[in-house]
């Protein structure tokens, strides 16, 4: 039996910049393919008033305004489900690794709450959120990006996103390592050739050589990456 499609909304005053990304490529096909529904959700739609304003600015004072609660609160209240989960993006969130995302592709309902200008009330991180991400340790105009990349990275884990099955499975990250060099045709390109090892046929000693070259990659690049253990792919 297939899996239950996986349920996402991403909230966000700019829906239209998700247009391009969840309009092509594997994205698009996971869609097509019922394995999973993405929904921009415009919290506008949610705003009250005669300018429909979503941010206004910081008790005590200060620069820049704050993302306002009461839009965020009315349209998380409309998407959730018992077994929904909230995803504030923030850069003060948890960093986003593979682990992360395996997990999320396992749920059944992802709601994005994407902060924009120079923060959100307070009130939508405690009361609101089940968990807070950040892509990385540098600040985007607005988390509808951040979102994008976590949703991106999630929906080509669901079984059937990804060509081959399996696909996923063999690469940096999931494994521990960084990935192995690859090479396709031609053989010399400028002068440059390929290792001999890849045209010997004996599929053992690529598997070996693909395996030392992993190690030695993540160990010069991504010191910080714990140690593979011996029995990994
Ligand atoms: N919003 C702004 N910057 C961000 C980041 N680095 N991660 C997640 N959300 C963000």
């Amino acid at each position: 039996m297939a899996a239950a499609p996986l349920h996402i909304d991403i909230i966000t005053i700019f829906p239209r910049m998700l247009d391009g990304i969840l309009g092509e490529s594997i994205l698009k096909r996971a869609q097509e393919a019922g394995l999973v529904t993405i929904r921009c959700v415009n919290l506008r739609d949610f705003a009250t008033g005669a300018h429909l304003t979503t941010d206004d600015r910081p008790y005590g004072g200060g620069p820049g305004m704050v993302m306002k609660p009461e839009p965020v609160f009315k349209a998380v209240d409309h998407l959730r489900r018992p077994e929904s989960k909230v995803i504030l993006m923030t850069p003060q969130g948890e960093p986003f690794k593979q682990a992360t995302a395996q997990a999320l592709a396992q749920a059944a309902h992802l709601i994005f709450i994407c902060g924009h200008y120079e923060g959100v009330d307070e009130r939508i991180r405690t009361a609101l959120a089940d968990m807070e991400i950040s892509i990385g340790d540098y600040v985007l105009t607005n988390g509808v990006l951040a979102a994008a990349v976590v949703v991106d990275a999630v929906v080509r884990l669901l079984p059937g996103a990804l060509g081959g099955e399996g696909a996923a499975d063999d690469e940096s990250f999931t494994t521990g390592l960084l990935e192995y060099p690859q090479y396709t045709r031609p053989p010399v390109y400028r002068g440059l050739g390929i290792p001999e090892i890849l045209t010997s046929g004996n599929h053992a000693e690529i598997a070996k050589w693909r395996r030392e070259q992993a190690i030695a990659r993540t160990r010069a690049r991504r010191p910080d990456l714990p140690p593979p253990s011996a029995d990994a792919p």
